[in-house]
């Protein structure tokens, strides 16, 4: 029992730090920002990846190893389609990241954000309000077949 408190707390935080750093790079980013908002950008770009490995991490584990039997959810489609939007997240994540490390040194004092990741980002904030309603769900065994 404990192990599976300390595993939910974990995704709950995950969640949460996950949440506030998309809410962070929303507010900062801008098509064209000095070189201390990129900055600022790529460290909280790195935030976001770690608390997102803590959500998949601990989600695995809740899903094969602690609470409820794993068949709960591999037996629900509500929970597949949780799961496939936030690696749908990840992915689109991933080209803005190889972006902000490849210059994260640049010269001169501005730099340009392409954008379709500010596109991308949009995308993975309406994926983010809509994998709680399905967690919620799953979680009660709705859509278990
Ligand atoms: C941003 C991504 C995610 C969010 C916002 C999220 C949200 C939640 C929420 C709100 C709950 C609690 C549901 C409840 O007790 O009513 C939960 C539980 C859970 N999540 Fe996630 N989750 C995310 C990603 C994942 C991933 C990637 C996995 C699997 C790899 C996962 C697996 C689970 C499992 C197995 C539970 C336990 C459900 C239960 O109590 O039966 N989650 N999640």
């Amino acid at each position: 029992m404990t192990s599976e408190l300390v595993v939910r707390y974990f995704h709950f935080l995950g969640i949460f730090f996950l949440v506030s750093a998309m809410v962070a790079q929303h507010l900062l980013i801008e098509a064209e920002m000095s070189k201390k908002q990129f900055i600022k950008l790529v460290r909280i770009d790195a935030m976001y990846g770690i608390s997102a490995l803590i959500v998949f991490l601990t989600g695995m584990t809740l899903w094969h190893a602690v609470g409820k039997p794993a068949e709960f959810y591999t037996g629900n489609f509500l929970f597949h389609i949780k799961f496939t939007l936030f690696i749908v997240a990840a992915v689109l994540s991933l080209p803005a990241t190889v972006f902000y490390l490849k210059n994260r040194n640049f010269s001169g004092s501005h730099i340009q954000i392409p954008k379709k990741y500010l596109m991308f980002l949009r995308v993975q904030k309406l994926i983010i309000l809509i994998i709680p309603a399905l967690a919620v769900c799953m979680a009660r065994g709705v859509g278990l077949n």
